[in-house]
Parts: C-alpha cells; structure tokens; sequence
C-alpha cells in the first residue's frame, strides 16, 4: 500500500489556537508538557494512522481540487483521537473552516495540540470535567458553524434551542440556525433527532449510523474483530476449544461470532428474535435460550445493546469461573449491580479482570467492569483502521452531499444517500484490491 503523499506534513506549523478557557497545555498524565512536544507526539501517531486510511487519501486529493467546503465552518463534536484528525484534515483540505471539541473522557491531548498546529480551533482535553465539556460543545456552537458533524445531536439540539421560531425568516432554510445541514455519527444521536428533537431540527442531518456499509463494516467486522483481540489481549486465554456464548446475533454479534469461531472456538448463540436465531442456526451455530446456554459456556459475550440480558437468573446457571464481557453500547447488559450484591469477595486480579466470588463457592471473572470491553479494556484500540476509513469516508462525502444539495434534501435525521453507499462500496474494493 502506498503512503499518502497529498497530507499535511507531520511538521506543519501555523498559529495554535487557544481554546476558550484552556491553555493547550498537556493534560492526563503531563499537565507541564510542551504543547509543541505534544503537537510532535501527535504528528508521529497520526502520519502512521494516515497511512492506512487511503480512501481518506483519495478523497483528500479530489475535495482539494473541488473544494466543496470554501467558506463553510464545519462545527465538530466527535471522539478527537487520531483517526478523526484524519478526517478533520480531509475536511480542511476540501476548504473548511474547522471548530472542534470531543466526547468527555477520550480526548487525546496530542492530538488536540496537533489539529492546534494546523490552524484548527479545537476545545477540549483529556483532563476535562463534565461541566468543562458542555462548556466545549456550547464554544462550538458559539462559533456559530454552517455544518455539523455531530456526536449524540448535542450540536443539533444547541443550536436549534436558541432559536426564536417566531424571528424566523420565512424560507430561510437554516430555520435561523445558520446551520444548512450535518451529519449524525451515533444511533442514538439518530433516534434523538428522530424523536425529541424531530420538530425543531430544520436542516437535513445524515445519520451515518444508519448506513448498511457501515454496520457491515463496523458492527459487524470491525467489533468482531476487536472484541475477538481484546478478549485475547486482556485475558491471554486459548481461544481454540473453547466454548463461547454471544447473546444477540445483530450485525455485532455476527462478527463476534464468526471472529471466534475463526479462531476455533465453540461458539452457541442466544438470540430473541427467531428470524435471527433461525440465521445463527443455519450459520452453524449451536442455538438456544440464554438461560441453557449459560451453564455450557465458558465465556459469555453480550452485545445486544439492551439491558438485563445477563440477569440473576443466568447468573445463578454459570459454571465456575466463567468469563464475562459486554460488547454493547449499554454497560448493564450484564447485570453488575445484582452480580456485586451477591457476591461475597471482588478482587482485581489485573487491569480489565475482576474475580468475583459467589456464596455457592462458584467464581465469575468480569471483564472491564461490564463496560464495551473493546473500547474499555487494557489498552483498547477500538475498530480497525481501514474500517475508521471506510466510516469516516462516509462521513466526508456525507458532509460534501450536504454542502453542495443541501436544499435538495429534506429537513431532519434520513440515511446517508444509497449512492453515497454503494460509491464508498466499490472504491473499498478497488483499494484492497478484492479482486487479486
Ligand atoms: N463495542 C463496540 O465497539 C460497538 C460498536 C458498534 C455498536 N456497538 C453496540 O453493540 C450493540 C449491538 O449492536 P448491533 O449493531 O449488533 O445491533 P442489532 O440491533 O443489529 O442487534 C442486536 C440483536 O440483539 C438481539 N437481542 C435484543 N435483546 C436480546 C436479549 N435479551 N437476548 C438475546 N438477544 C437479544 C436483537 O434481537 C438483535 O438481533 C449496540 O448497543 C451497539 O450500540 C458496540
């Protein structure tokens, strides 16, 4: 594969931006750190990251050319962690204006002083309090953007709730936002938009999240793989011979399912849905209800993105020392609380492993603490690369479609375009080469 030689150069200088409130200095670890050691640091860790990411690349060189986003300021609120700065650097190269902050708990200091370097307002850093944040996500919308790519529709909800209906301008189509349109990275920033906040949003937003490409890409490829890596990398337990229970055989469970079982794992599936179980069936999964299952298994997998599947009930069917993890959006798949009320030690054996023993003598290991195990375990690395760039190429051509049609597209939360879909289809096999 080659390197992208169309990017900002790991050296780029400019003026660093001052956060409203914060210094740019480092945080989380190095509060005295040099904000140009850290830009550097930041620069390294992205030039590796950008260097997989060749839909990104491509798509750098032709917004460069067209230029789609001359005199927009794309107002962001999205993880601020290498990947995404690869994609703030494919929207500035097609002409945008950027003000960016992250979501509370993962922002990466170097990077924030890196996008700094590139003329980039950016708010937010790794040390920052809840109240710090919302404090972030109202400087963006203070900015006053034209675009949003957002994060939960917080963006999209400031800024509708300071509009006076009644001041608006009829046929003004930002609704007196300013904002012609954006785009929506999470499900439920979708069914925020499509519920709450469904009458007051006048602007089209893509819900990147409802794209097929990206459950295939993601949900289904990205977290079977990385759930299937964080299990092994967290526990350095055999994987071959091993007998594993997923609960939910959605487009995340799929994944899981097929990732472990490529790794020769006797994988069973409980699944409510009986057009789904009857799928894991004829996949070739062992399938039944939860609670048979449980008592088979040696490791139990959650990821259905509901509450209380893992209930006392299940718990009470585990053999000793079973082994569980959540890959779900909701941290009380399993249920924690009732787990720790009955148990009668909890001991951390390592980071990410937790022994929790039970009055029958029985042991279970709780794996990051319940929460999405790839993302909150040692180290976590979260989805691939080439996943983030297919996601994140969505989320480029996603926010051209809304700056150069937005008055052909309708008001509100809607899928991103089919075409948009079946564009970034056909560029992914062409740049890994499906066909060799
Ligand atoms: N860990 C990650 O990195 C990551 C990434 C993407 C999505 N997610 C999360 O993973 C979860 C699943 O996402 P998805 O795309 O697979 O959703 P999905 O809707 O495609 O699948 C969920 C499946 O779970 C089944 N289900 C619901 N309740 C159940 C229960 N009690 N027992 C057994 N099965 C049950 C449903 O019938 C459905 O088939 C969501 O919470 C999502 O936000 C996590």
């Amino acid at each position: 594969m080659s390197t992208d030689s169309s990017t900002p150069s790991s050296t780029a200088s400019g003026t660093a931006s001052s956060a409203a409130g914060h210094d740019g200095s480092a945080h989380g670890g190095s509060p005295a750190a040099d904000p140009a050691a850290l830009a550097a640091r930041g620069a390294a860790r992205i030039d590796w990251i950008r260097s997989r990411m060749p839909l990104l690349a491509e798509a750098r060189e032709a917004l460069a050319a067209s230029r789609p986003f001359d005199g927009h300021l794309i107002g962001m609120s999205l993880h601020l962690e290498p990947k995404t700065a690869v994609l703030l650097e494919t929207l500035q190269a097609g002409g945008a204006e950027i003000v960016a902050t992250g979501n509370h708990g993962s922002t990466q200091d170097d990077v924030v002083a890196y996008l700094r370097t590139l003329g980039m307002t950016v708010h937010g850093r790794r040390a920052d309090t809840l109240d710090d944040h919302h404090a972030n996500v109202a400087a963006v919308d203070a900015a006053r953007p034209s675009i949003l790519l957002d994060n939960g529709a917080d963006l999209a909800a400031l800024a509708a709730s300071r509009v006076d209906p009644a001041a608006v301008d009829v046929g003004d189509p930002t609704g007196g936002t300013g904002i012609i349109g954006g785009t929506e990275e999470t499900t439920s920033g979708g069914l925020r938009l499509r519920a709450e906040l469904a009458q007051s949003i006048p602007f089209p937003v893509l819900v990147i999240n409802d794209s097929r490409l990206k459950a295939i890409g993601e949900n289904k490829h990205s977290v079977g793989q990385s759930v299937v890596e964080s299990l092994m990398r967290i526990t350095n337990l055999r994987l071959a011979g091993r007998r594993f229970l997923v609960a939910g055989y959605g487009w995340c469970g799929r994944g899981i399912a097929q990732y472990l079982r490529a790794m020769g794992g006797k994988v069973a599936v409980a699944e409510i849905d009986e057009l789904v179980a009857f799928e894991a069936a004829w996949d070739g999964y062992r399938v039944g209800p939860i609670e048979e299952l449980a008592a088979w298994a040696e490791v139990v997998i959650t990821a259905t993105g509901h509450p209380d599947v893992v209930t006392p009930a299940v718990l009470d069917r585990l053999a000793d020392g079973t082994v569980l993890a959540n890959a779900g959006h909701v941290p009380w798949e399993i249920d924690v609380a009732a787990l720790y009320a009955q148990s009668t030690a909890r001991t951390v054996l390592d980071e990410a492993i937790e022994r929790i023993d039970l009055p029958d003598e029985r042991h279970v290991i709780l794996l990051a603490g319940g929460r999405m195990v790839n993302l909150a375990g040692r180290e976590p690395k979260g989805n691939s690369l080439e996943a983030m760039d297919l996601g994140f190429l969505l989320q480029a051509l996603s926010l051209e479609r809304v700056a150069t049609s937005a008055a052909s597209l309708a008001p509100g939360a809607q899928p991103v375009p089919d075409d948009i879909d079946r564009d970034i289809a056909r560029r992914m096999l062409a740049v890994m080469g499906a066909d060799r």
